[in-house]
């Protein structure tokens, strides 16, 4: 490991032009080169994260054992920053795979990576199709973006029951949030350093980014949705599985809105990246394929145009990923959301769902009262998931759950 502690060798070298001493002095040095390299590289095995900002909460104290479908993959684990590169294994029956084995790291949420050094690592795209590994299988991403509580926990712990190996959760909530969830619980350690989120502004979509960008880390990941702490899903965990990994198209919604609350918000500086042609609006909540979502936390094109010309009455979170994929990946993006919301009052806000409106009908409705396509062909089943519904829904939707949406009992 010394060769990977540049500065006692370097400054060693440095030394050398100006020193005109016998080859004692030189092998002198070079002994104490090297002892001073291997006592830095053991202080290093013990301070792994010595060299990284502190993260605000640290999944240190979470046992491995929690977390036993998931193996890391990685190379030079002993330098700082920690290797992240991971593939989730579907179940730990090929325990005598030492080579996976012998690697398998901390939990792999908790990392000191800033933006930047993240969303690189997670830009890289492997160029061989077919993993090395017989049992992986493709996982979704459900990537949870709160302010902190989430008050429906209970139901997707339902959801997710029996499906382990076939999803993955990543939790971005505020920073301060301090977290009770049990150790039993799907959500536990599945929080990601995070920072604040403003509403409106640009540090949405850099929560976005940040939740895609510790997902594909996973190369497991092969379908990435964005849910907040208020959404459900409205079908068992098998049959929004299967939707979403068989569609061809991610679930973007994007559209050419002529008013001015759509085209109103474009500023000609975008120019000449962005056109008013290019200009799309959409809901925030997106499901994405892995090559969309890669090109995302990659775009160093787009994003910085967002930042600095599409201030509100402009957000960002209602037209950057619409104009995107619609600049980009229109061919792939079936130009609708998953994700249900009720605008039909009007007004700035969407309805929110309180206890006395969940009923069979409301779900129902919700579930198959639309039409859309689905893999070219007509389907009623347009939404997988739907907001807003508030805390005092969760005892009505749990009474509710096996029967209508189909959760194993
Ligand atoms: C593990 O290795 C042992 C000895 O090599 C072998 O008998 C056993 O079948 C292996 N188990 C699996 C799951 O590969
Ligand atoms: C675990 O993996 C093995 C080997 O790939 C497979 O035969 C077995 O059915 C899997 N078990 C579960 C519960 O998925
Ligand atoms: C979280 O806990 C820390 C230490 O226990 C405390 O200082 C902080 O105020 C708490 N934050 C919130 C938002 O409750
Ligand atoms: C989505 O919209 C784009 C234009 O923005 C179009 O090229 C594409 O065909 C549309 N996709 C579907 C599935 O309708
Ligand atoms: C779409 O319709 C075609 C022809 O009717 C059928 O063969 C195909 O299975 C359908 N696809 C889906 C996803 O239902
Ligand atoms: C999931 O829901 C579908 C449709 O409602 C149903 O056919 C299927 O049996 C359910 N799956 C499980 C594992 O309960």
């Amino acid at each position: 490991m010394a060769e990977e502690i540049h500065p006692f060798p370097s400054a060693t070298k440095s030394f050398y032009p100006h020193l005109q001493i016998n080859h004692f002095f030189h092998f002198l040095f070079f002994v104490i080169g090297l002892s001073l390299g291997l006592i830095t590289s053991i202080c290093y095995h013990s301070f792994p994260f010595i060299s990284s900002r502190p993260s605000p909460y640290s999944f240190a104290s979470s046992p491995p054992q929690s977390q036993p479908t998931t193996m890391t993959v990685s190379t030079g684990l002993a330098s700082p920053p920690p290797s992240l590169l991971v593939i989730s294994r579907s179940n730990g029956t090929n325990s005598n795979d030492t080579s996976i084995v012998s690697l398998k790291e901390h939990n792999v949420l908790m990392h000191g990576m800033k933006d930047e050094e993240l969303f690189w690592r997670a830009s890289m795209v492997p160029r061989i199709q077919e993993t090395p590994y017989e049992d992986v299988r493709p996982k979704v991403a459900f990537m949870f973006l709160t302010k902190g509580p989430m008050p429906l926990a209970l139901l997707w712990e339902k959801f997710f029951h029996g499906y382990q190996g076939l999803y993955s959760i990543y939790v971005h909530a505020h920073p301060s949030f301090n977290d009770t969830t049990p150790e039993s619980s799907v959500f536990y350690g599945r929080r990601i350093p995070s920072q604040p989120v403003y509403w409106g502004s640009i540090t949405m979509i850099d929560a976005e980014r940040r939740l895609l960008a510790n997902a594909l880390l996973d190369f497991s990941n092969q379908r990435f949705i964005l849910l907040s702490e208020s959404c459900i899903p409205l079908f068992n965990f098998s049959t929004i599985y299967s939707y979403l990994l068989n569609s061809d198209l991610s679930f973007v919604g994007s559209f050419d809105d002529p008013r001015g609350p759509g085209r109103g918000r474009y500023n000609p500086r975008m120019q000449p990246h962005i056109r008013l042609s290019h200009w799309r609006k959409g809901a925030q909540w997106f499901e994405l394929r892995r090559d969309l979502a890669v090109h995302v936390v990659s775009d160093r094109k787009y994003y910085p145009l967002f930042r600095d010309f599409c201030r509100p009455a402009c957000y960002s979170d209602e037209h950057y990923l619409p104009t995107l994929v619609n600049i980009l990946y229109a061919k792939t993006n079936s130009n609708r959301s998953v994700t249900f919301v009720d605008w039909s009052r009007g007004g700035p806000h969407p309805r929110k769902f309180g206890g006395v409106d969940v009923t069979d009908e409301l779900l129902n409705r919700i579930r198959f009262g639309s039409k859309c396509f689905y893999n070219g062909n007509e389907t009623s089943m347009c939404f997988l998931f739907a907001r807003k519904f508030l805390p005092n829904t969760l005892e009505p939707l749990l009474r509710v759950a096996p029967v209508l949406l189909g959760f194993d009992p």
